[in-house]
């Protein structure tokens, strides 16, 4: 292995760019070569090569989004797109690949590998919705995004005596609806792994206004339903005057958090001494604070269970 590529795909998050950072940095104190390969899959099937050098990540560890950009790329999901990508590979002298992002790109990484490249995942989602690891880089940042959103509506919600729905991201997780919501005090948390009860809803918001709570904050994943919806049936059922923000791609920028940044440097680093040691088709992961490497097939496999401890303590602490 002496050039290794690199590339950041899907859903952005913040700490991508420390990740870029540390593999460019691990490589290169190794002797690789590294080649940043912009705008994910997309940019491998347009030759969107560049050459990073040390100065080339040079202040990027404390910026949210990613320098090396990110797309989405259906063409990339076909046969012909990935023989197109292999052979890009190949003419650039890559021998190795690390895939930062979440599961899709990481289906798209092990077709690399099933074609005979060499690659290494590094999980990075907000949705922390990865198994094989506790923490994917981005969620901390997105559920500190979303606590802040919180603490601020709480502020207003109290002054007006307010009953405020919040619809955080999540298509199909309720990570960061779970963490945001207990961080944040939430009386409610909807997410889409467990059906919810409206009627049960109702009655924590009636039951906290009884004890003379001045607000309600109930986080709703926009994978569980729509927050205009919620808002709209609470009107409905209780006369009470509600409020909805839907805090949507705010929660996926920013500055990264310390955690995110760790994770990330860690990480990249471990996937450059993966390919080092010859291995292949495997992630990255952090799990009680030691790094581990899983397979992808296996991973992409099994859906990451949702802490289901948490929910039930959300709820009691909110009584
Ligand atoms: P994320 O990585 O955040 O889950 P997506 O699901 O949007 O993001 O996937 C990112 C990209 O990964 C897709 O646009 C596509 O190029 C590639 N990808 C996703 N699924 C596959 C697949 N089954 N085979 C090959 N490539 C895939
Ligand atoms: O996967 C990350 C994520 O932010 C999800 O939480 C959200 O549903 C989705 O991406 C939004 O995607 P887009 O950026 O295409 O709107």
């Amino acid at each position: 292995m002496s050039r290794i590529g690199v590339l950041t795909s899907g859903g952005d998050a913040p700490g991508m760019n420390a990740a870029v950072r540390a593999v460019v940095r691990k490589a290169i104190y190794h002797g690789l070569e590294v080649v940043g390969i912009h705008r994910g899959f997309l940019g491998l099937l347009h030759k969107e090569f560049v050459k990073l050098s040390l100065g080339s990540v040079a202040d990027i560890i404390h910026r949210g989004g990613t320098m090396l950009r990110t797309a989405r790329c259906e063409e990339f999901k076909t046969a012909e797109g990935q023989a197109r990508g292999v052979d890009n590979l190949q003419e650039e002298g890559i021998d190795g690949v690390i895939v930062i992002g979440g599961d899709g790109s990481f289906r798209g990484a092990l077709a690399l590998a099933n074609h005979g490249i060499a690659v290494v995942g590094v999980p990075a989602t907000i949705d922390n919705d990865l198994p094989g690891t506790d923490y994917s880089i981005g969620f901390d940042s997105a559920v500190n995004n979303v606590v802040d959103a919180i603490d601020k509506i709480r502020d207003t919600a109290t002054s007006h005596e307010r009953t405020f729905v919040i619809e955080v991201m999540g298509r199909r997780a309720g990570h960061i609806a779970l963490l945001g919501g207990l961080a944040g005090g939430a009386e409610s948390i909807l997410i889409p792994e467990i059906p919810f009860d409206m009627d049960e809803v109702v009655f924590k918001l009636q039951r906290g206004l009884n004890r003379g709570k001045l607000h309600s904050i109930i986080i709703v994943a926009e994978g569980a339903a729509s927050g205009l919806a919620v808002g709209e049936e609470i009107r409905r059922r209780t006369g009470l005057e509600t409020r909805i923000t839907i805090l949507g791609h705010l929660q996926r920028g920013g500055t990264p958090t310390a955690l995110d940044r760790i994770i990330a440097s860690r990480m990249g680093a471990t996937a450059v001494d993966l390919l080092r040691i010859g291995e292949s088709k495997k992630m990255v992961g952090i799990v009680a604070g030691k790094l581990v490497a899983t397979d992808l097939d296996e991973a992409l496999k099994q859906k990451k269970e949702l802490d289901r401890e948490i929910l039930e303590l959300a709820g009691i602490l909110a009584i």
